[in-house]
């Protein structure tokens, strides 16, 4: 079955909408999030957005990010894509390409490796980006307040994991669909659903 992701910088309703789209797809579509879509990655996730951390290297970060995805993949993604069903997740290894090398600097080619083994090869068939510009989504974080470790970094490193979405989508333009996350949540689904469709990925045409 169909493996799709949701990617996105800060700010983009990206969580919104993965919300929202479990409300409108049927109980076939599992909605899965990184990190944090499993028990053991939800205390990960806690480590890696926790302000208390302000020493944590960009090797160590990659590492936990990946060893969220390993569990998420085996325990979670892997079971529901042979039980017939179709996955969104919310966030996968494209998060790690744009955020840990566009956005920290680390070699391309040694991320490409551990995704490789953490994921042992799984690869998404469709992602969505939700496309803001930029300040709009910085504006909306701070609007929230609280910001996290990774949303408390300066403009300059949001910049960078823009580009980095940039380029990955020029590289790979088949497997990328940008969806204009602008305009209000119910359209913003809409589209989202909109694409689905197209796919024949869900039937439900009702948007709330
Ligand atoms: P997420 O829960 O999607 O936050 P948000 O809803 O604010 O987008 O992701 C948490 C943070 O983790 C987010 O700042 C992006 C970052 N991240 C990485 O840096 N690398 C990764 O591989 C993943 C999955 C997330």
């Amino acid at each position: 079955m169909p493996f799709i992701t949701l990617e996105g910088t800060e700010g983009c309703g990206k969580s919104t909408q993965a919300r929202r789209l479990r409300a409108v797809l049927g109980p076939d579509v599992l909605l899965t999030k990184e990190p944090g879509g499993t028990r053991l990655g939800a205390s990960i996730r806690q480590l890696l957005l926790d302000r208390a951390h302000p020493a944590m290297t960009a090797e160590a970060e990659l590492l936990l990010y990946f060893a969220d995805r390993a569990q998420h993949v085996r325990e979670v993604i892997r079971p529901a894509l042979e039980a017939g069903r179709v996955v969104i997740s919310d966030r996968y290894v494209d998060s790690s390409i744009a955020y840990q090398v566009y956005g920290r600097g680390l070699p391309r080619e040694d991320v490409e490796a551990l995704a490789s083994f953490a994921t042992d090869g799984l690869a998404p068939d469709l992602t969505l980006l939700l496309d803001v510009p930029m300040e709009v989504g910085l504006a909306r974080v701070e609007a929230r307040g609280g910001r996290d470790r990774l949303e408390a970094e300066e403009p300059t490193f949001h910049a960078r994991v823009r580009d980095g979405y940039a380029a990955l989508i020029a590289q790979e333009p088949e497997r990328w669909i940008r969806v204009d996350a602008l305009g209000d949540e119910a359209q913003v689904t809409q589209r989202v659903v909109a694409v689905l469709r197209a796919r024949g990925y869900c039937e439900e045409q009702r948007v709330h």
